[in-house]
């Protein structure tokens, strides 16, 4: 079984990524950011506490994310493996998913970092802002969300490269080519 982790900054193309990923390798796709927006929408008791950090830009407590983890792989014990967007997004978040998964005998296989720069980021999100409204998608939110991940979220990659599962992938250019060279890296676990 596959499982895989997409890691990156906000706008760097986690999601619109996955999406393909899951499609083409048959995973299930696991965006913690779409299940708290989702338990925003339904105003669930973790939705009321999550959307006080979400429309700060700041991480929503561990403790909440690693519930909603355990929940989503004990619901889909038997799909063919997971893509992970937007998780882990600490060492707790990272160490407790590693055990996670121990525990059902499987294992993180390979994490894809998307490399994409300061300005391109802004302009993604910016333009999104203007498309689609998502409510953290406000310059003021952006900011913080950017500050989030280098202070808390980027240290991440030196854990991952620790344990050999690293690759990195640049996440400029067309959606296709960076599709392309993500699978280029994902096809080497298949053979
Ligand atoms: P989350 O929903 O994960 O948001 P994010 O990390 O800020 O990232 P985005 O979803 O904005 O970007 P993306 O990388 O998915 O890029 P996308 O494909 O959309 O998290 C939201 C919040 O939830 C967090 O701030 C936090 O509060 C909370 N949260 C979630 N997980 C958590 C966790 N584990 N722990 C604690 N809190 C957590 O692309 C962006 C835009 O660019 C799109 O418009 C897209 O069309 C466009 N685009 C994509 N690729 C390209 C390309 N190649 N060229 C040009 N444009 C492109
Ligand atoms: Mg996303």
């Amino acid at each position: 079984m596959v499982n895989l982790i997409i890691f990156g900054p906000p706008g760097a193309g986690k999601g619109t990524q996955s999406v393909r990923i899951a499609q083409k390798y048959q995973l299930k796709h696991i965006s913690t950011g779409e299940i708290l927006r989702e338990e925003v929408r339904i105003e669930s008791k973790c939705g009321r506490v999550a959307k006080v950090y979400m429309d700060e830009g700041k991480l929503v407590p561990d403790e909440v994310l690693i519930n909603i983890l355990r929940r989503v792989i004990d619901e889909n014990r038997y799909v063919n493996g997971f893509i992970f967007d937007g998780f882990p997004r600490t060492l707790v978040q990272a160490e407790e998913l590693d055990k996670m998964l121990h525990h059902e005998d499987l294992s993180i296989s390979l994490v894809l970092s998307l490399i994409v720069d300061h300005e391109e980021l802004i302009e993604r999100l910016y333009k999104r802002a203007l498309q689609e409204g998502r409510a953290d998608d406000k310059a003021r939110v952006i900011h913080q969300r950017l500050e989030t991940y280098n202070k808390m979220t980027a240290p991440l990659l030196d854990y991952f490269e620790a344990q050999g599962k690293l690759a990195t992938v640049p996440g400029i250019g067309t959606i296709d080519d960076i599709f392309q060279s993500l699978y280029s890296n994902i096809d080497k676990l298949y053979h």
